[in-house]
This record gives structure tokens, C-alpha cells and sequence, in this order.
């Protein structure tokens, strides 16, 4: 097993509104290993933006981590950090690729010279020029045909897919060791999503970085991590290798959200396509007990009135009374 790169100890992150201070992830314990990626899956809702918002500290202004929360990088807290720091490791060591490329990207600039920039902040004595060739060989890497014309465009001129590629660029344009990536396809059609898909894997496998990837796809995440964990309502609920959460679902929540992926034959007319009843409860007003026994087909009186812990063994956790007298 790789050695961890990143450690997040009990990360509680809470949001002040007009009326009330709610908690969008709590007490969450997550390791990311060199090499690796982790898959974080859950429905919209769940906490998996708060908790990379919350690893590179770009929370909004109403957001605060809990002060016994840890996330610790090369032996450093980053919650303890200076901004000064801080800054410095994101966009270096610690990258991240959004949803939405076009809010990644000043609209008034080139994206060539947006990504000489990254290069020459954290680079200061790599001169204009020789940044330019890097973007220009990293358009190339991304697959962007004629990078060294594409590189002069503006945002506006890429599309979807290309400018997503783009912003992959920029993510890479200073060898990170994590990239987070949240959601970076669920926009795209099938082909260019599987298209940036084999260039994230790739770009990994040459560089040796890992990847902290986000999405509510499980399917998507079972075919391309390492790990998987799932998140309910700001918690853990379930974390083990993709292979085994294909083969051996624990959670009432895992089966539920494996069971409405569309698969081969889910579209036959005598089958009608599962979803999973009601939604993620509001941070401001979740259940008593497992935060998922509303929805849950399984659940019994324990389940309604106390929260399970995580239990089983190391490479295989599962936040669900079902297991307690497994373990
Ligand atoms: N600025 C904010 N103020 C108050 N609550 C917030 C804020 N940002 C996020 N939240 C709440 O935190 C919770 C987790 O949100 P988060 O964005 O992490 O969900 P997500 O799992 O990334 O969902 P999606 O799949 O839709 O991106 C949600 O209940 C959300 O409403
Ligand atoms: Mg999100």
C-alpha cells in the first residue's frame, strides 16, 4: 500500500446563515495515498465540494473549519497554515479542476497567458517565454489540436470539452501532487467525457500525483479509482477499494445508489429505472439516529434513534447498525 499523502482528522465544517449554524461535513477521517485515486461519491448535498473546499481552504466567507479538525500534508496542518502558505501550495502542490471551466478562467485574457501566469507565480524565474513553451506543450498533452495557435485564444473560443482540457492544463502546469477534481465531467457528453477521463489517468501515471476525484457517478467512480468512499449528509458512511464496493456493498445507501445506476436492460419497458425514495436532508434539519433511516428500506427502531459509528476493519468501513454483531 502507498504511503498517505494527504490526512483529513475529523474535519468538521460548519456554515453560519441568518438563523442558524449547520454542519455540511462532520467528523470526517478520509486518507489519500500517493499514487492513488479516491472516489468520493454521494447525492447533491452531501459534503463532497465543502470537503475540498475545506483541504485547500477556499471556503466561503460564512464557512469555518472546526478548530479540532486536522488535514495534515507533509507534515504540516494546512488548517494551521498561514494564507501566505497556503498560497503557495495551492495551484503548486495541490490543484484543482471544477465542474464549470468557463468560471475557472478570466474571460478578458488569453487562457495561454492565464496559465503562463500559474507557471511564473509559483515559478518566478522561469522567464515569459519558456512558460509559454510549457503551456503550449501541456496543450499538447491535453490533446488540444494546434496548441501553439490554440494557446493565443480566449475562453470564449474553446468549447466545452476543449476548454475543460484547458483547465486541466492549467491544474498541471505546476506538477501537482494532488489534483482535486470535482465532478470534471458530469457536464460533457459521453465521448469527451471518457476522453478527459484517459487523460487524467494518464497524466497520473506520468507524473505519479493523486487524485482526490468527486462524483455523484458511481458507476463512473467504480471504473476509474483505487478507493471509494461514500459520503450521506456530511458522513462517511462507507469507505473500501472500488473492487470490493462493486462486489460487496455494505450501506443500505451504497446498495440504493449502485442499484439506480442505469445498467444493460434497465431500459426495457417491464422495468422501470430505480431511484432512490425522498432526498438528502437538509443541514438544518437531519433526522435523529442514521442520518439515511428515513430513506431506508432496511432501517429498524436502533437506526431511528441512535447514529451508528464506522465499523469493520481497516480496508472496509460501513456506518451501519446492520454490521454492528458482524464486527
Ligand atoms: N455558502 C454556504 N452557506 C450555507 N450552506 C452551504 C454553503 N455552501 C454549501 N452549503 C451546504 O453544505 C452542504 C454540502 O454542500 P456541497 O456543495 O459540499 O455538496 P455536494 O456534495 O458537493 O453537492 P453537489 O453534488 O450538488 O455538488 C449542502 O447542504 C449545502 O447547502
Ligand atoms: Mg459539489
Amino acid at each position: 500500500m502507498n504511503p498517505s499523502i494527504l490526512q483529513i482528522e475529523n474535519l468538521t465544517t460548519e456554515f453560519q446563515t441568518v438563523t442558524h449554524r449547520t454542519p455540511a461535513v462532520e467528523g470526517l477521517n478520509l486518507t489519500l495515498r500517493e499514487n492513488e485515486i479516491l472516489g468520493v461519491a454521494g447525492e447533491s448535498g452531501c459534503g463532497k465540494s465543502v470537503t475540498i473546499l475545506s483541504v485547500l481552504r477556499l471556503l466561503p466567507p460564512n464557512g469555518r473549519i472546526h478548530r479540532k479538525s486536522k488535514i495534515l500534508y507533509q507534515g504540516k496542518d494546512l488548517t494551521q497554515l498561514a494564507e501566505k502558505e497556503m498560497n503557495s501550495l495551492r495551484g503548486k502542490d495541490l490543484s484543482i479542476v471544477f465542474q464549470e471551466p468557463m468560471g475557472s478562467f478570466n474571460p478578458l485574457f488569453p487562457v495561454g497567458k492565464q496559465i503562463v501566469e500559474v507557471i511564473r507565480t509559483h515559478e518566478p524565474e522561469v522567464p515569459v517565454k519558456q512558460a509559454l513553451d510549457r503551456a503550449t506543450e501541456l496543450f499538447r498533452q491535453v490533446r488540444i489540436p494546434h496548441p501553439e495557435l490554440r494557446i493565443q485564444d480566449y475562453p470564449f473560443q474553446f468549447s466545452g470539452g476543449m476548454l475543460q482540457r484547458a483547465l486541466i492544463a492549467l491544474a498541471l502546469a505546476c506538477s501537482p501532487r494532488i489534483l482535486f477534481a470535482d465532478e470534471p465531467t458530469t457536464a460533457l457528453d459521453a465521448s469527451t467525457q471518457i476522453g478527459i477521463l484517459d487523460l487524467l489517468l494518464e497524466r497520473k501515471e506520468a507524473t505519479g500525483m493523486s487524485i482526490f476525484f468527486v462524483s455523484h457517478d458511481l458507476s463512473l467512480l467504480e471504473g476509474i479509482s483505487d478507493r471509494i468512499c461514500v459520503l450521506y449528509a456530511g458522513r462517511m458512511v462507507e469507505a473500501c477499494t472500488a473492487k470490493e464496493l462493486h462486489t460487496h456493498p455494505l450501506h443500505p445507501y451504497t446498495q440504493d445508489l449502485l442499484e439506480a445506476v442505469p445498467r444493460k436492460g434497465t431500459f426495457k419497458k417491464e422495468k422501470r429505472l430505480y431511484s432512490i425514495q425522498g432526498k438528502v436532508p437538509d443541514p438544518q434539519n437531519r433526522p435523529t439516529g442514521c442520518k439515511y433511516h428515513p430513506r431506508c428500506t432496511k432501517a429498524f427502531d436502533r437506526c431511528r434513534k441512535e447514529e451508528p459509528e464506522l465499523f469493520g476493519k481497516e480496508s472496509h468501513v460501513v456506518r451501519c447498525w446492520l454490521y454492528v454483531d458482524a464486527h
